[in-house]
């Protein structure tokens, strides 16, 4: 995979630093939460993030996961939104936690919020590890952020280009000449 990548933009060390500290944000705002806590990542991209993060956690949790999928085959541009899967689990009364991997347009999370809030949760929070603010609409609140990143087409640590390159431990561009 290293040679598929034109630079790396965050190290795994940085990661798990940032991680760290993500947790102890997190678990701040959590830690008087009687109503009890549902983690919710958005698959696949959030998988990586999620497993480091909640071990951060030292919180009482449950997981739910939803599914969807914004980009067509290769193209790296967005295509048309598919929920894959819905919510799962029941989050009625209960304090979500929605972790994404990244924030670029916007598209993704506006519909999972739509999703979760049709839900009755008693809260709704946010949590992506990369936000591309040149592109994330001004509207959209997210609430813990990991990095802010530039516009780029970026894959690692669960971000995937094709459905590769999840498992690459950094954070890195992709060499454009490999970007259908
Ligand atoms: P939107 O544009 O809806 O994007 O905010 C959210 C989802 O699109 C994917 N995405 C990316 N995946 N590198 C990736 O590997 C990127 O630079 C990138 N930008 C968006 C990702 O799945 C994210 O949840």
């Amino acid at each position: 995979m290293d040679r598929d990548v034109s630079r790396v933009l965050i190290t795994r060390e940085q990661i798990a630093q940032r991680v760290r500290t993500l947790g102890a944000e997190i678990s701040t705002v959590y830690a008087d939460s009687s109503r009890g806590l549902t983690i919710l990542p958005v698959l696949s991209g959030a998988i990586i993030f999620l497993a480091d993060l909640i071990r951060e956690l030292p919180l009482k949790m449950k997981i739910a996961v939803v599914h969807l999928s914004s980009y067509r085959g290769t193209a790296t541009d967005p295509g048309e939104m598919r929920v894959i899967h819905g919510v799962s689990g029941d989050i009625r009364d209960r304090d979500v936690l929605i972790v994404d991997d990244i924030l670029d347009t916007g598209n993704t999370l506006r519909r999972v919020h739509g999703l979760v809030r049709g839900a009755g949760p008693a809260s709704m929070r946010t949590a992506v590890l990369l936000r591309k603010p040149s592109k994330a609409p001004a509207d959209l609140a997210v609430d813990f952020v990991g990095f802010d990143v530039e516009d780029q087409f970026v894959v690692g640590y669960g971000l995937d280009y094709d459905d590769h390159y999840r498992n690459y431990p950094d954070i890195a561009v992709l060499r454009p000449e490999l970007l259908k």
